[in-house]
C-alpha cells in the first residue's frame, strides 16, 4: 500500500479535489475497504467516475454492462430490507456460486489465508460462526458506504462479457482512487437476486453480477488495515523468448 498522496484541484474538474496519480499508483493503492466514514459522494462525482469509466473496451464494443448507482433513501430501503431478512432467516437461492464448490489448491489456500488473515485482524476467531455471519452481513450494508453500484448483465451473455464487466468495474476501482475515494466490489450480493431485482426493477432476463461500496476510507478502521497478498512473479508468470 502506498502511503496517501496530497490531493489537488484538477483544471478539468474544478469543482473537485483529486490526487494525482500515475496508473501504478493507483493500482497499488486500491485495495478492498470495508469500512467507509459517512462523508457523501456526490452525484457529479458519481456521474464522472462512471462516466469516464464507461470507456472500458469490450469485445465487439458491446458494453453488455448496465449500472445502477444508489445512494440516500433507495440505498436504505434495500439495506432495511435485506436486514429484515436476514433477522428473520429468510434466505434466497444465490443467483450463482461465487467459488466453485470444489475449489482447489492453491485456490483454496489463497482463499484460506485472506479471511483468516481478516477475521484475526478484527479479533473473530475461527470457532466463532456468528461473529463470522456479522462481518458478512456488513456487506449488505455496502459497509457503511454512501454509495452502493450494482453492475447488471443480459442473461444471454457469455464468458467473454464477464470478463469486459470485470474491466469497467477496475476502471471505477481506479479511477475512484484519483478522486480519494476507495472501494469495494462485492458479489456477496448474489446472495440477495430477488431483493435487489424487486428494488431495481431489474427485468428477468438481466441479472445482477454483483455490488460495489463506493466512498471515503475509514482510516480508523482496523478492518482497513488488512493487506491482501499476491504469489510471487515467477509462480504466476511464464515468460518465453525474452
Ligand atoms: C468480483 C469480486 C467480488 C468480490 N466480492 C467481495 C465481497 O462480496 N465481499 C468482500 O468483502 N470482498 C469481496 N471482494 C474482495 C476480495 O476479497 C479482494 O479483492 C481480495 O481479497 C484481494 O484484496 P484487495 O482487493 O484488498 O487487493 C471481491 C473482489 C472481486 C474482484
Amino acid at each position: 500500500m502506498l502511503d496517501e498522496p496530497q490531493l489537488y484541484k484538477v483544471e478539468a474538474y474544478p469543482y473537485r479535489e483529486e490526487y494525482l496519480l500515475r496508473v501504478s499508483e493507483a493500482i497499488k493503492s486500491r485495495k478492498s475497504v470495508r469500512q467507509f466514514t459517512n462523508a457523501p459522494v456526490s452525484e457529479s462525482q458519481v456521474r464522472d467516475l462512471l462516466e469516464v469509466s464507461k470507456w472500458a473496451p469490450s469485445g465487439g464494443n458491446l458494453q453488455p454492462w448496465k449500472i445502477q448507482a444508489l445512494t440516500g433513501a433507495p440505498l436504505k430501503a434495500l439495506v432495511d430490507d435485506v436486514a429484515d431478512k436476514l433477522m428473520t432467516g429468510v434466505e434466497e437461492t444465490p443467483e450463482y456460486n461465487v467459488y466453485p464448490p470444489e475449489l482447489t489448491e492453491p485456490y483454496r489456500t489463497r482463499r484460506r489465508v485472506v479471511g483468516q488473515a481478516l477475521y484475526d485482524l478484527i479479533g473473530v476467531p475461527r470457532s466463532d460462526t456468528p461473529g463470522k455471519l456479522k462481518q458478512l452481513a456488513k456487506n449488505f450494508e455496502f459497509f457503511g458506504a454512501p454509495v452502493g453500484i450494482f453492475f447488471i448483465l443480459d442473461r444471454q451473455m457469455e464468458i467473454g462479457q464477464y470478463a469486459d464487466l470485470g474491466m469497467l468495474m477496475q476502471n471505477i476501482m481506479l479511477l475512484a482512487r484519483e478522486m480519494g475515494l476507495h472501494t469495494c466490489p462485492q458479489e456477496a450480493w448474489a446472495r440477495w437476486p430477488e431483493t435487489i431485482s424487486k428494488h431495481l426493477d431489474v427485468p428477468e432476463n438481466e441479472m445482477v453480477f454483483c455490488g460495489m461500496a463506493l466512498g471515503y476510507m475509514d482510516g480508523e478502521a482496523i478492518i482497513n488495515q488488512l493487506q491482501s497478498e499476491r504469489d510471487d512473479f515467477d509462480q504466476l508468470i511464464t515468460m518465453r523468448g525474452f
